[in-house]
């Protein structure tokens, strides 16, 4: 049983992530954690609330309230025009009694790690913001917990928003690169692998019609999220005529099987100036590079195997079989 804290800015592929993190038998999930980006970090955390209660899992998972903004200046605002105005593209979630945590999310994730100790994989989705803060209130974070996996930045493959920059390291580098030089066993799930696993319209229908008992509520509200809100943004940014790219559950599917992914390790730093380079990520292959820590980056996956394990996580064993 793998113990995970999940730190999001629960748009559309967030809900899936979380989702399938929720519905994997072999992953606990001790908490969630917020921040901005794809919605504020308020409504981000409903929107993860809601998916607790739509999941229906058997154990507690409390939800702790993060920043409202990077770390080097203010938030530029939502993007509705890729997650809707309510983050999870205007599908209304069933409404639920629990609340957020009082605790802000830096210190959930402290107290965390010092509770689940060397056990405990840290997984952010959006921005690093959190992550960074609780790095500053206690510098020892990377020697507490396994490792730390994130959805962002890219090697190889062009950025989504600046020739070299994804979003998420784009949206707080300050805080990214912070996290690079911390120490932590850290991998980057970035566009490189997240671009090439693409979930089709035909898998959404299958999902919906071989979702098993318990999953034909999640499933249903994928394929409305994805084809209402998703599909025409990325038909738009990507020419993705019936399909998406699949960003945040990549994170988690590297999680539950690595074998998905080829890796290679590099010291790498994240550019946090640079009227074109904000936000990309430096990797050093010099013969003596320079003296920052190792970091793994997903390089290549075996997407169909991916999105099938992604479904698999809701639909009988044999759905693609
Ligand atoms: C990342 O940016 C966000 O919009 C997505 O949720 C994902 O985490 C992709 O670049
Ligand atoms: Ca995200």
């Amino acid at each position: 049983m793998q113990k995970i804290l999940i730190d999001a800015d629960t748009g559309i592929d967030d809900s899936i992530a979380i989702l399938y993190a929720l519905r994997c038998p072999d992953i606990r999930v001790v908490g969630i954690t917020t921040g901005c980006g794809n919605t504020d970090a308020a409504q981000a955390a409903e929107n993860t609330l809601r998916l607790v209660k739509m999941a229906g899992v058997s154990y507690p998972v409390p939800v702790a309230i993060g920043e409202n903004k990077p770390l080097g200046g203010e938030w530029e605002g939502p993007v509705p025009h890729i997650h809707g105005k309510n983050g999870v593209g205007d599908v209304e979630l069933p409404p639920t009694e629990q609340k957020p945590l009082a605790e802000h999310a830096s210190d959930f994730i402290l107290r965390q790690a010092r509770e689940q100790g060397r056990d405990l994989t840290i997984v952010t989705l959006g921005r690093m913001t959190n992550l960074a803060l609780a790095l500053e209130k206690e510098p020892n974070l990377p020697s507490m917990v396994k490792n730390v996996v994130f959805m962002g930045g890219t090697f190889r493959h062009p950025g989504n928003v600046t020739p070299v920059s994804e979003a998420n390291l784009f949206g707080d580098p300050e805080a990214a690169d912070r996290v690079f030089q911390a120490g932590f066993d850290l991998t980057m799930v970035g566009l490189d692998v997240t671009m090439k696993s693409r979930l089709t319209s035909q898998h959404l229908d299958l999902l919906v019609k071989y979702a098993t008992p318990g999953n034909e509520e999640i499933a249903a509200y994928i394929r409305k999220a994805m084809t209402g809100r998703y599909y025409p943004f990325n038909r738009w940014q990507n020419n993705c005529l019936d399909h998406c790219p699949v960003h945040d559950p990549s994170a988690l599917l590297y999680v539950t099987d690595p074998s998905l992914f080829t890796t290679r390790k590099a010291r790498a730093r994240v550019e946090c100036s640079g009227q074109f380079t904000r936000g990309m990520v430096v990797a050093d292959f010099r013969e003596y590079p320079f003296d920052a820590p190792y970091l793994t980056i997903c390089v290549d996956v075996d997407e169909r195997r991916a999105v099938e394990k992604l479904i698999a996580a809701f639909t009988h064993q044999e759905t693609l079989l």
